[in-house]
């Protein structure tokens, strides 16, 4: 994650985005916390409201014999593939615009770290609904929005891949559920801790 700023000035906080497009890259000359663009935080909190709202409802939906269990298994992969739409939209908003969409950040090892992760966290919010996907498909279920229109199969019927990518949904999931934790920690180190602007610039 990036430095704290050397100084705070008055000023509150600015849109990077904003900046950018008043011709000034590297920031907004009176104030010291530059923030996402407003694309990019209203992406990243819903995301993030529906993957952790995901993981919740995947673990119980697995263990319950519940008459609600086929209801939720309709809005666990709604909203997984609404992640799935959501993620390819912001790597779109990234590939296209990032200059404007990031702030900048002084090289360190925790910027490395950073990216690191964040890359990690981008490449699970795209495999893990691929996964759920592609294993209905696998299991011969095709998943029908609501409407009636029915997604393409990305496999045919199988049911070894079946259990296969069953499988690998849910090790992923784990794997995702660590790296949020460290996400979400190092952040509020930041903001509680260190009390640095890494956490402002998301807000
Ligand atoms: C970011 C998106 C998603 C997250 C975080 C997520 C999370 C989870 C979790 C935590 C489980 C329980 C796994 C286990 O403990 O073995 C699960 C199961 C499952 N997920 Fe997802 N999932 C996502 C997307 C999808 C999508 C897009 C689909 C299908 C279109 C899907 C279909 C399923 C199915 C069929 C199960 C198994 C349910 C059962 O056997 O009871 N998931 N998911
Ligand atoms: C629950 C799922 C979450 C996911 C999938 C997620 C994902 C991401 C990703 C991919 C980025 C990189 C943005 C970019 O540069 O393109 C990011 C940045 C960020 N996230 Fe999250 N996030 C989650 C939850 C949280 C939580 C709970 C917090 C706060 C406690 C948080 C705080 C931040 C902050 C402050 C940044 C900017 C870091 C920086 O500029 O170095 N995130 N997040």
């Amino acid at each position: 994650m990036g430095r704290s700023h050397p100084s705070r000035p008055l000023g509150g906080l600015c849109d990077f985005a904003t900046a950018a497009r008043a011709g000034s890259r590297l920031g907004c000359p009176s104030v010291t916390v530059i923030r996402y663009s407003r694309a990019h935080r209203l992406v990243h909190w819903t995301t993030a409201a529906l993957v952790l709202s995901l993981l919740g409802l995947g673990l119980t939906m697995i263990d319950s014999l519940a008459s609600w269990r086929s209801t939720g298994l309709v809005i666990h992969k709604a909203g997984g593939l609404t992640v799935f739409v959501l993620t390819a939209f912001r790597l779109g908003l990234l590939a296209t615009r990032s200059r404007a969409l990031t702030p900048p950040r002084p090289r360190s090892v925790q910027h490395a770290a950073a990216i690191v992760t964040h890359t990690l966290l981008y490449v699970l919010l795209v495999i893990v609904p691929l996964t759920g996907w592609a294993m209905q498909g696998a299991a011969g279920t095709p998943i029908v929005l609501p409407g009636g229109y029915a997604l393409p199969q990305i496999l045919s019927q199988n049911i070894v891949v079946y259990g296969a990518l069953r499988e690998a949904h849910g090790v992923l999931t784990r794997v995702l559920w660590t790296l949020i934790l460290l996400h979400a920690g190092a952040a509020l180190y930041h903001g509680l801790i260190r009390r640095d602007d890494v956490l402002e610039r998301m807000l």
